[in-house]
């Protein structure tokens, strides 16, 4: 988790504070990816997922609100533009893998389309340490994923859904497929 190992593009806009927490997440996923020997090539998509997914999150909403024109996000609420943005740019910037780019992309919302990469994105973003709530049971998932990817995503999309119904938030359509792919229903 060394702050100066992390190599943000140069396009990106985020507060220190946000660059700690994109720190945490990609040493999250390369912890994770080395405990289940991962291929060098998986595990570079992890990293990079991690690394790049929340590049934009302090850019203006008008900005973010312009690279999203023309897409399914030109409409979503202000939350969760950055994603989307970020692999816009990516993809401009000549980035190719379709992994990175979904994970990225619908790392806030959730996507049943998401392969393993985007899957350990949106864990790593909600288990990472320096979230104060649920230390002990987020703690506990991050510990067992290697062993129990497929079981703890499942919980993870349940906490996130049962968080946004009890902040009294909509619930987006993807996340609600998503969570119907993994219910076991
Ligand atoms: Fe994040």
């Amino acid at each position: 988790m060394e702050p100066a190992a992390l190599q943000l593009p140069s396009w990106a806009q985020v507060s220190e504070k946000r660059r700690a927490h994109i720190a945490r997440v990609t040493a999250l996923l390369d912890r994770w990816a080395a405990e289940m020997s991962l291929t060098s090539g998986e595990a570079q998509a992890w990293h990079d997922a991690g690394r790049l997914h929340d590049a934009l999150r302090d850019a203006p909403e008008a900005e973010l609100r312009q690279m999203v024109r023309g897409t399914a996000f030109a409409d979503s609420p202000a939350g969760v533009l950055h994603g989307p943005a970020a692999a816009a740019r990516l993809e401009r910037e000549g980035e190719t893998r379709t992994g990175v780019l979904l994970a990225v992309r619908w790392h806030t919302v959730g996507n049943a389309a998401w392969d393993q990469t985007g899957r350990a994105l949106f864990m790593a973003d909600f288990l990472e340490p320096g979230r104060g709530f649920l230390r002990h049971d987020r703690g506990f998932l991050s510990s067992l994923l290697p062993r129990d990817f497929d079981g703890v995503f499942r919980q993870v999309v349940r906490m996130r859904l049962e968080w946004t119904l009890r902040e009294g938030k909509p619930l987006f359509p993807e996340s609600i497929v998503l969570w119907n792919s993994v219910s076991g229903a």
